[in-house]
């Protein structure tokens, strides 16, 4: 198939918005990484966009939004705390899982009764929802397995010639994806940690919102995560990879003291404790570049699991394959 580069002018957007109309797959930026887009209530659109990613139809899509009108016909059921965090949080980057509707294929939910809803803030995601006037299911676009693509030169390496277009619009502002929190039960729960921290969250609706104990472990068979998408290995790049955790001083002494004693070339990943926004903003990048530079081994230091860190550090920890060692 050949791939249509799409830009962002009306133009453009409309014809990525007559793809989605008609059961096509159109990857689009958004404020936290490219999305691959097909209208979320066409379940053989949403066939295709598994088969496009080589995604286990086990893992269910976000569905996302372009004004708060379409939330409605999507659930069938207003949890307590939904309206308090799309006021606070909506258009941007927080998903939150929901009961859903009828009109929701389970193609889309993985098989599930809930549905996973976010509305972006990115000017040219909002365009494209609106001017499709559906809402679009949208993994993240890359082939499954592989570190989410924040820019569309990462998404063309993944995917051209597997869907219809892609529409570029530069890098993307927050660089992992969504946090997503889980409405569903007596609590708020997050099952995916990302821009919006758990405090952010505690903030806006005055409760207790608990953290999704798998978040920072490996997987384990006996423990199944509520979001399925955590099971898999994810954001792997080709080289292997060992996180350090410690003292920045004792990380920074530990890895050059490896990467000295390596035969092989050797990418570092070290990011500044104080600034985990630009950690996220830049962790799936690296570790893509350490692909085309075909690099042997990489080498990161560990950040502090609070915040935004703990976002940071939950993909790290999945790149690495929870390979940790203590300095
Ligand atoms: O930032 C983002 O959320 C990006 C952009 C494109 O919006 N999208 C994204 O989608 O990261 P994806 O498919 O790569 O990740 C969706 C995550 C998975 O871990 C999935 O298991 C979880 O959300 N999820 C989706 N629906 C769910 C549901 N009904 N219940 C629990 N978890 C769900
Ligand atoms: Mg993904």
């Amino acid at each position: 198939m050949k791939t249509r580069i799409l830009g962002d002018s009306i133009g453009d957007i409309t014809q990525a918005a007559m793809i989605i109309q008609e059961g096509g797959l159109v990857a689009f930026p958004t404020e936290t990484v490219y999305g691959l887009g097909a209208n979320a209530l066409d379940a053989d659109a949403v066939k295709r966009v598994y088969e496009a990613k080589g995604r286990p139809s086990d893992n269910p899509m976000i569905v996302h939004i372009g004004r708060l009108g379409q939330l409605d016909q999507l659930i069938s059921r207003r949890p307590k705390w939904m309206d308090t965090l799309a006021e606070k949080f909506w258009p941007g980057p927080l998903t939150m899982v929901l009961p859903k509707s009828q009109i929701v294929p389970k193609t889309t939910t993985g098989g599930l009764y809930s549905v996973a809803v976010r509305f972006p803030r990115h000017p040219v995601a909002k365009k494209l929802l609106i001017a499709a006037n559906c809402p679009i299911a949208a993994p993240s676009a890359n082939l499954s397995g592989r570190p989410s693509p924040t820019t569309a030169a990462h998404v063309k390496e993944d995917l051209l010639g597997k869907i219809d277009a892609v529409v570029q619009a530069g890098d993307c502002e927050v660089g992992i994806e969504s946090t997503v929190v889980d409405l569903t039960g007596e609590k708020p729960v997050i099952l995916r940690p990302g821009a919006i921290t758990k405090s952010d969250l505690e903030r806006a609706l005055d409760t207790e919102v608990e953290l999704d104990p798998s978040l920072l472990l490996p997987p384990r068979d006996d423990i199944i995560p509520k979001a399925p998408g955590m099971k898999y290995k994810h954001y792997a790049p080709k080289a292997d990879m060992i996180i350090f955790r410690g003292s920045q001083d004792n990380i920074r002494k530990a890895i050059a003291a490896k990467k000295a004693s390596f035969d092989g070339k050797v990418g570092v990943i070290l990011f500044d404790e104080d600034r985990p926004e630009e950690a996220a903003h830049d962790l799936f990048a690296k570790l893509r570049d350490f692909d085309d530079e075909n690099v042997d081994l990489i080498l990161a230091g560990a950040i502090q699991n609070t915040g935004v860190g703990l976002a940071v550090m939950n993909r790290m920890l999945k790149s690495a394959g929870y390979n940790v060692i203590d300095v």
